[in-house]
């Protein structure tokens, strides 16, 4: 049996393949438990989780406070401007308090440093809700949809085209721990960083599958199955717009790039979207899997809340992943 009870979860870098696996698994059970079978399952009752965010969210926040309150539990929503985080008291100090009153945090912030400061302080188990250079939560929310969709994982092939950002540096450790194909097609200058590209070369190279980065997005999506993006402005670089869209030029998604991806494709994007990386022809395609994916943002945070917390044992039959 996997415990990950106490353990944070600020990146896949941290878990085995068999420990992600028991987050897709449980995912998979709680969705079936509680949506389907409709049963009342409240294991966290009297537990809650704070969830720092200085940044927006829609889904990242809903789905942490509606997936806690499902499982019995309560979360508390500290915005920017209700807490005194980072603005008139230490990481340090805060996470020391959070601890004392709550039995996870979840938080969203700027650098990664500061989650890492929080984890490292606070004697609860700290979530990451997103940082400048991962986002671990939707990589499992992205996979869970796979999973639903193909009914395996392993020697899938995955085209990410677009920004070298959270998102892509997290599916990146993602699909290396769990045998996926990962081509990536960033323009120049936005590629992943590369601490993360080095040791994807390596984790790599131990493996059978493939991994490969240009900057030639037909060449990325060449016989892919699953086709990925995300925004080219993330949160924080606004300023950088006008820059960001005329060197992202060639890079949407679009029926046309598509041509070279596998008949079964399928299209994934965390949300929110904006037009420019992606056509509305391909957004709302019907292999376009994306509101699938926002809702599984859900039963996956809960799975890693009930994780950290306590043991579990699906009642699903392991999937083959
Ligand atoms: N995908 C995602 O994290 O969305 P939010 O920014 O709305 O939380
Ligand atoms: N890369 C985006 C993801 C939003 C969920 C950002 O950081 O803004």
């Amino acid at each position: 049996p996997i415990s990950l009870v106490g353990r944070d979860f600020l990146t896949l870098r941290d878990f085995s393949k068999a420990e992600i696996q028991q987050l897709l698994w449980t995912s998979l059970c709680l969705k079936d438990r509680i949506k389907n079978k409709k049963e009342s399952f409240r294991p966290l009752i009297g537990k809650s989780v704070s969830m720092i965010f200085q940044k927006r969210s829609t889904r990242t926040r809903l789905s942490t406070e509606s997936g806690m309150v499902l499982l019995g539990g309560h979360a508390a929503f500290l915005g920017p401007s209700d807490v005194h985080l980072g603005v008139n008291e230490t990481i340090r100090d805060s996470a020391r308090v959070l601890s004392r009153m709550t039995d996870i945090i979840l938080a969203r912030v700027y650098a990664h440093s500061d989650v890492e400061e929080l984890a490292d302080e606070a004697s609860v188990p700290v979530i990451s809700g997103l940082s400048d250079k991962f986002h671990p939560l939707q990589c499992l929310a992205d996979f869970v949809t796979l999973q639903e969709h193909y009914g395996y994982l392993y020697g899938l092939k995955i085209a990410y085209v677009g920004d070298g950002n959270n998102i892509l540096h997290s599916l990146m450790y993602g699909c290396a721990k769990l045998g996926i194909d990962l081509s990536i097609a960033t323009p120049a200058g936005y590629e992943p960083d590369p601490d993360v590209t080095q040791e994807l070369i390596r984790m790599y190279k131990q493996k059978k599958t493939q991994f490969c980065m240009t900057s030639d997005p037909l060449e990325a999506v060449y016989r892919a199955d699953v086709i990925v993006t995300d925004t080219w402005v993330s949160m924080g670089q606004e300023e950088e717009k006008t820059k960001r869209l005329k060197d992202f030029a060639g890079y949407q998604i679009d029926r046309n790039m598509l041509k070279e991806a596998n008949a079964n494709w399928t299209f994934l994007h965390c949300l929110p979207r904006k037009q420019e990386e992606v056509t509305d022809d391909i957004f709302n395609d019907k292999n376009s899997l994306v509101w699938q994916e926002a809702e599984n943002r859900k039963w996956t945070v809960m799975a890693v809340m009930l994780h950290v917390l306590q043991d579990y044992s699906p009642l699903l039959p392991k999937p083959k992943f």
